[in-house]
């Protein structure tokens, strides 16, 4: 397929930008250019050309989608927005590549495989799993359900690394269990599907090895940057407790990587891609 045929929308997020720099030739849109909750703006927008569209739009703020603002913002981005482009990609025989997320789940099972029932626990997975079922109405479609995303801008290892630098001995949770996913391994994997062209449907992504905790990823951050500060381990509830407006979260996150590994996709191991992200941020 060729790059100048895709277009990117809510091309500044991390996976936006990571999409970007794989595919320097396609054409993007940021939220100021084409708010895809505006059904007219993405109705009358020009797609002639276009063979691949790139949902990199999304609203994740967890915690900001269980206020009263955020459950209709949430609600806009996640689920009705994409319904916009769900129709603009059928009626356009445009693939229509869109991002889903573990959050869908209530992370009682240990591993989550693409067939696993709904069962969000918050507003954000409630919206989220609106969004995968329109998108899973859209003729030619690929869901990318990815978990723990790393890639430019803020995010947890960037957190971890100044706390470190600060002289910061954190606490961190030690019973939510996952693997990291770093946007270089996310489009990759994109960029596979696109190009070996499997059945439509969805696909886990995220890196590949051993799941770890927040505070496990934590310590692997502090030994790779040669940080001598230590981590000490709290549980999901005691960090949260006394806190409000904070969304529940699936301890269980691991994604089960088999379909996507059987199309013959080798996906790294999670703490390999977090050395090089170390290394190329010093
Ligand atoms: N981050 C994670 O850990 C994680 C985990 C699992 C799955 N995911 C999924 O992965 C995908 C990419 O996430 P990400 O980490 O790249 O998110 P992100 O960094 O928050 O980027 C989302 C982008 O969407 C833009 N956007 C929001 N509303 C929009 C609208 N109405 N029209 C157009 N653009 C809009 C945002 O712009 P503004 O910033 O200007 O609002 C932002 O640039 C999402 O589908 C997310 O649900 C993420």
């Amino acid at each position: 397929m060729n790059e100048s045929e895709f277009f990117i929308v809510g091309a500044n997020g991390q996976l936006g930008l990571a999409l970007r720099a794989k595919y320097p030739n396609a054409q993007w849109a940021d939220k100021d250019e084409l708010d895809i909750t505006n059904k007219q703006s993405v109705e009358q927008f020009d797609w002639s050309g276009i063979k691949v569209l790139l949902n990199a739009a999304a609203y994740t703020n967890v915690d900001g989608a269980e206020t009263p603002e955020g459950r209709v913002a949430a609600w806009a981005v996640n689920a009705d927005a994409v319904g916009n482009l769900v129709a603009v990609a059928a009626q356009n025989d445009m693939t229509l590549v869109h991002v889903s997320t573990d959050y869908v789940f209530d992370g009682t099972n240990d591993l989550h495989t693409e067939d696993e029932p709904f069962s969000p626990l918050s507003v954000y997975g409630a919206s989220k799993a609106a969004g995968d079922l329109l998108v899973s109405l859209a003729p030619k479609f690929y869901i990318v359900r990815t978990s723990w995303v790393i890639g430019e801008g803020k995010n947890f290892v960037r957190t971890m690394i100044s706390l470190a630098e600060k002289g910061i001995n954190p606490t961190v949770v030690a019973d939510q269990i996952g693997r990291l996913t770093f946007t270089t391994t996310l489009v990759d994997a994109i960029s596979h599907l696109l190009t070996t062209t499997p059945s439509y449907g969805t696909y886990n992504v995220s890196n590949q090895g051993v799941p770890a905790s927040w505070a496990e990823i934590t310590r692997e951050i502090f030994a790779i940057a040669g940080a001598a500060n230590t981590v000490s381990d709290t549980t999901t509830a005691e960090y949260f407790a006394g806190k409000a407006g904070i969304a529940p979260r699936p301890l269980q996150s691991t994604l089960d990587l088999n379909k996507i590994e059987s199309t013959g996709l080798h996906l790294r191991d999670w703490r390999d891609d977090l050395k090089d992200y170390i290394s190329s941020s010093n």
